[in-house]
C-alpha cells in the first residue's frame, strides 16, 4: 500500500497559490484582494500556529534614530519579489504604540494569527503643501484577532497598538521593506518624516526539530 508523504507545508501552499494569482492577475487592486482568502489559509493552518509558539519575539531597537522594528523574514520570492514576515509582541509593550506609518509605495495585507490588538487608521487633512509637515486625523479605531487580515495599501496612513495581549501576526508585502521608504507622522506635532522599513531577520517558519 502507498504511504502518503505529506511534502508541502502551508507555507509552500501558499507561495504556489500566491505566485499563480501574481502570474495571472495584473490589476493591483485585483491582485490584492484575491491573495486575502490565500492568505487567511495561512493564518488557519494549525502547523503555523503551534510553530509559532517557537518564534523569537520581535523587537523595536530604541536606539535607532526612528526606532526599526524588527520583523521575521520567512520567504522572499525570487521572481515576483513579494515576502512573508512575522511579528511576535509581547504584552509588557502595552500602551506603547508601533507609530503611525505608511508603507511607501508597498502593498501590504496583516493578518493576525494569535492574540487582539488595535488597529488604527487615519486620513490626511492637510493640503500636502510642506514637505514637513502632514496633519491626519484618526478615521478607524477598532480591535482585530486571530484570522482577520488587513489590506494596507501604498501610502494609507496606519497603526497597530498592543492592548495587554501578547500578539503574533503574519504579514505579506510586495516587496522587501528597506528597498522603500515609508513616511512616519506624528499625531501631535504632526511632522512628516520618512525613514526604512522594519528590519527583516531571516527565520525557519517551521524550525527543524
Ligand atoms: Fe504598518
Amino acid at each position: 500500500m502507498a504511504v502518503e508523504i505529506k511534502t508541502q507545508n502551508a507555507l509552500d501552499r501558499f507561495v504556489t497559490k500566491a505566485r499563480d494569482l501574481f502570474a495571472s492577475e495584473p490589476d493591483l487592486e485585483e491582485r490584492w484582494a484575491k491573495l486575502s482568502p490565500i492568505m487567511a489559509e495561512l493564518l488557519a493552518d494549525s502547523e503555523v500556529i503551534e510553530a509559532s509558539t517557537t518564534w523569537p519575539n520581535t523587537v523595536v531597537d530604541e536606539t535607532r534614530v526612528h526606532g526599526r522594528a524588527e520583523n521575521l523574514l520567512f520567504y522572499e520570492d525570487p521572481d515576483y519579489g513579494f515576502v512573508v514576515s512575522g511579528l511576535k509582541k509581547l504584552p509588557e509593550r502595552s500602551g506603547n504604540t508601533t507609530r503611525v506609518h505608511d508603507h511607501g509605495r508597498i502593498w501590504t495585507l496583516y493578518g493576525v494569527l494569535d492574540g487582539r490588538e488595535r488597529m488604527e487608521r487615519y486620513e490626511r487633512t492637510d493640503d500636502r503643501s510642506k514637505p514637513d509637515y502632514a496633519e491626519i486625523r484618526r478615521s478607524v479605531n477598532t480591535v482585530v484577532g486571530p484570522g482577520e487580515i488587513d489590506l494596507v495599501k501604498p501610502f494609507e496612513i496606519h497603526t497597530e497598538v498592543t492592548i495587554g495581549e501578547a500578539t503574533i501576526a503574519l504579514i505579506i508585502r510586495s516587496e522587501k521593506p528597506g528597498e522603500a521608504n515609508q513616511g512616519r507622522y506624528n499625531t501631535e506635532t504632526f511632522a512628516y518624516s520618512e525613514s526604512h522599513g522594519p528590519r527583516q531577520t531571516p527565520v525557519e517558519m517551521f524550525p527543524r526539530t
